[in-house]
């Protein structure tokens, strides 16, 4: 879809921050949020006031067509500060690739690009104070846009809103984690939305992932949604295995999410001389290898959780602990992407995007 532009940015500044209210010690995921936000609408065929305002509640219609048929799609990045006050973000040029890709396959108008790094940048600026220094603290940024249009009629709407809100987090899993590996319940099928971040993805995963909890586990491994044989990714996560010295990793479709991270660490691990294969991997190749003490290790890899070593699998009810050696993949792994995502180690891979009111000056 075309989008053009119209305008320049407004900015509306708070009077006073919420900063000093806020306990940064004990902060719960995705719960408080910096004191800006960003907002665009979509009306008559094209993007108009690009606005930076307070964080504020927003008022719709009971009718707004993204409460009956979900046409939303988001994105999840962070933000992260070095020892000297600068701030990062990583690879935002796939996230602003992606969430076009999603808005494509919902029938979404895709957002200017210029106005994507534009609002990350000026609300990353505005707001810099709330991304604080040391690893663990960052900036959990959510870009979404969904459609706005008051008619309950299954149609795409014809008036969208393009948002971005930060919310300072710490480490999203405590601990590592605990799977069980989906037998029945999919979340995602062949031609279907698997591969964009839509809302209703994240919906769908939501009752059996409480199965799961309800049995003493985290997460779901979802397996493909034809046969169930084979690994595909976790709620939130791409997944990694590793068989002896072998890492593997299942290729992306249309049923499983193009990661960030998971690129990412496909080329770093080949960087380190580890080898990796990008294959489809069977749950019964992964249950002989446990059995056979050849499993060395299974991880999660996503913006939010970086890294998440798990530390068991579940399927056809018997569990299989995985016993990490010393000399551990996702340790290493998650320590280079942390060194780099924070500014301490070198980026040979020119990853690191730094924040600066030069970017949209
Ligand atoms: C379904 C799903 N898979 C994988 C990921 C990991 O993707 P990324 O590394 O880009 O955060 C995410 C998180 O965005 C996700 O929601």
């Amino acid at each position: 879809m075309s989008t053009s532009i119209s305008t320049k940015f407004k900015i509306e500044k708070v009077a006073k921050s919420r900063f000093p209210e806020v306990d940064f010690e004990n902060l719960l995921f995705g719960r408080v949020f910096t004191d800006h936000m960003f907002e665009c609408d979509y009306v008559d065929g094209e993007w108009r006031n690009p606005t930076i305002k307070p964080y504020q509640p927003l008022t719709l219609e009971p009718s707004t067509s993204v409460f009956h048929y979900g046409q939303a799609v988001f994105e999840g990045m962070k933000a992260y500060k070095d020892d000297d006050g600068q701030v990062w973000m990583f690879r935002p040029d796939q996230n602003q690739q992606r969430i076009n890709k999603s808005s494509k396959r919902l029938a979404i108008p895709e957002f200017p690009k210029e106005w994507f790094f534009e609002a990350l940048n000026r609300l990353l600026v505005m707001d810099s104070q709330w991304v604080r220094k040391g690893m663990g603290n960052v900036v959990y940024i959510r870009p979404f846009v969904f459609a706005t249009q008051p008619a309950i009629m299954a149609a795409p709407s014809t008036t969208y809103k393009f948002m971005i809100i930060l919310s300072p987090v710490k480490s999203y899993f405590r601990g590592e984690v605990s799977v069980v590996v989906a037998e029945h319940f999919s979340r995602a099928a062949n031609g279907g939305v698997g591969a964009a971040k839509a809302a209703g993805n994240y919906a769908g995963q939501f009752y059996p992932t409480n199965l799961a909890m309800e049995d003493g586990y985290q997460q779901v491994i979802w397996t493909d949604d034809t046969t169930h044989e084979h690994l595909e990714e976790a709620g939130t996560m791409n997944v990694f295995f590793r068989i002896n010295d072998t890492l593997i990793t299942a290729p992306v479709s249309d049923r499983i999410l193009d990661g960030v991270t998971r690129k990412s660490l496909i080329d770093m691990a080949k960087h380190e001389g580890i080898p990796v294969e990008v294959r489809k991997i069977k749950v019964q190749e992964i249950v002989d290898a446990a059995e056979k003490g050849e499993l060395k290790e299974v991880f999660g890899a996503g913006t939010a959780v970086t890294v998440s070593p798990v530390k068991s699998f579940s399927y056809k009810g018997k569990d299989y602990p995985i016993s990490v050696p010393e000399q551990s993949y996702s340790a290493l792994l998650k320590k280079r992407l942390l060194d780099l995502q924070y500014n301490i180690a070198p980026d040979p891979f020119g990853w690191r995007y730094k924040v600066s009111e030069e970017n949209y000056q």
